[in-house]
């Protein structure tokens, strides 16, 4: 038997014990063993629940017990998580995560410590919920150069977008469903804004390309401007609007984005809704792979992280891959090229000779809506600024 601990009984800590039990007799044949819940952790109250005496407030009694080998942490935030995670590890137990805002930020210390230990930390289910993304790209695809990766990381976001231009519900009412779903952050901020898309991006991109990328230095951009304008534009062209982590290695380093995207219906991302998340990783050798699931949610999430405790259990974790092994300098943002859809407004009655080989999509002489040819941001705005036009809205097409 495997005794492990959760910390955390909320969406997802609920979700793991759940699944523990539901598929006990699936879990005990893949690892030989019983699978068993020994501690849960939560500030809650769960003095009602039918297996009370599992639930303890006072995470001495895990460090403290050594035939638990595995911890799941599921609390969320910051601290204690790191504290809690740096105990653990150091009491030579594994840990599991979804918590991608620890991985993002402590990811190099936890891997190190772990190594240190001789124990595993896993975080499958911080990137993209329940798709097997981290894992591929650690094991299948380690064998390819990885030159960029992009995707629909925020399952909370999408869920929104999704509702409110191809259902026609409201922002509020949108957010509220995801957050009734389990979906959404203790603070949805984090969702909206582009913040959780940023962790997940600095942690592919950590993977894919070896150094560590601060989430503070990320050009990071939300959902909340999106209008019906932009997304009746965007179907006017056959694309949707989704919100993209985008992370590319660059001769002179990588380049990582946090924006909506306008994504042409030539991608498989661009049909992916609801709270789906999809990642497509370019390797030299394998090209284009797109990994698409839910990506966010209790059972999913659970999913991801059950799996993780397998890989500990049956020993196939193998040696923790260290972030920031390489000295990998993030560039400027502005300086990567993309084909841009831009609201100017100004003087706009010359546009097609500010932007050459544009195309139009209304004009007046006080406004534009215009799809430029491929350029950087940097020289969009050299342009506008030279033709004394003023940007009202700025989306990068895929
Ligand atoms: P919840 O808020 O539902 O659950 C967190 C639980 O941990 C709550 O019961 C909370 O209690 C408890 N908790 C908070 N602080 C402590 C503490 N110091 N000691 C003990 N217990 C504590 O969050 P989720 O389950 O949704 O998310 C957990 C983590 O997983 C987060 O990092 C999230 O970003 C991530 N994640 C979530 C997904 C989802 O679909 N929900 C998907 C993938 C990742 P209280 O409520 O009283 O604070
Ligand atoms: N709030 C996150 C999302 C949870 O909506 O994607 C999964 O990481």
């Amino acid at each position: 038997m495997v005794n492990i601990a959760i910390l955390g009984f909320g969406v997802v800590g609920s979700g793991v014990y759940e699944m523990i039990k539901n598929n006990k007799a699936v879990l005990t044949e893949t690892c030989g063993c019983e699978i068993n819940v020994r501690y849960v952790l939560d500030i809650r109250d769960f003095s009602s629940h039918p297996e009370a005496e599992k639930f303890t407030k006072n995470i001495k009694d895990i460090l403290d017990d050594p035939d638990v080998s595995v911890v799941v942490e599921a609390m969320g935030g910051s601290h204690p998580a790191y504290e809690y995670t740096m105990d653990c590890l150091n009491a030579k137990k594994s840990v599991v995560t979804s918590n991608k805002e620890v991985v993002a930020t402590f990811g190099k210390t936890f891997l190190s410590c772990a190594n240190q230990n001789g124990v595993s930390y896993l975080y499958e289910a911080s990137v993209g919920g329940g798709i097997p993304v981290l894992h591929p790209l650690l094991k299948c695809l380690s064998g390819n150069e990885i030159v960029k990766a992009y995707g629909i990381l925020n399952g909370t976001t999408n869920y929104i977008l999704t509702q409110m231009f191809k259902n026609q519900k409201s922002y509020e009412s949108a957010l509220r469903e995801a957050q009734e779903k389990g979906y959404a952050e203790r603070d949805p901020r984090a969702d909206v804004e582009g913040i959780d898309t940023c962790r997940k991006i600095c942690i592919i991109s950590d993977i894919a390309f070896g150094g560590f990328v601060d989430p503070d230095a990320v050009h990071t951009e939300g959902i909340t401007a999106v209008s019906g304008e932009d997304v009746s534009y965007a179907e006017s062209r056959s694309c949707s609007i989704k919100l993209l982590g985008y992370t590319k290695k660059r001769e002179d380093g990588i380049v990582v984005i946090v924006a909506p995207f306008m994504v042409s219906k030539d991608f498989i991302l661009s049909n992916v809704d609801d709270v789906y998340n999809a990642v497509t990783i370019h390797g030299n050798a394998v090209e284009d792979v797109t990994f698409c699931g839910r990506g966010a949610g209790k059972f999913p999430t659970a999913s991801a992280m059950v799996g993780d405790i397998i890989d500990i259990v049956n020993n196939t974790a193998g040696k923790n891959r260290e972030f920031g092994r390489k000295d990998v300098k993030v560039v400027d943002y502005k300086s990567e090229p993309f084909s841009f859809y831009l609201k100017l407004s100004g003087s706009c009655a010359g546009i097609e000779k500010v932007f050459e080989n544009c195309k139009v999509l209304s004009a007046s002489d006080s406004s534009a809506v215009i799809i430029t040819d491929k350029t950087t941001q940097s020289q969009v705005e050299d342009k506008v600024k030279n033709a004394s036009l003023k940007i009202e809205r700025l989306i990068r097409c895929l």
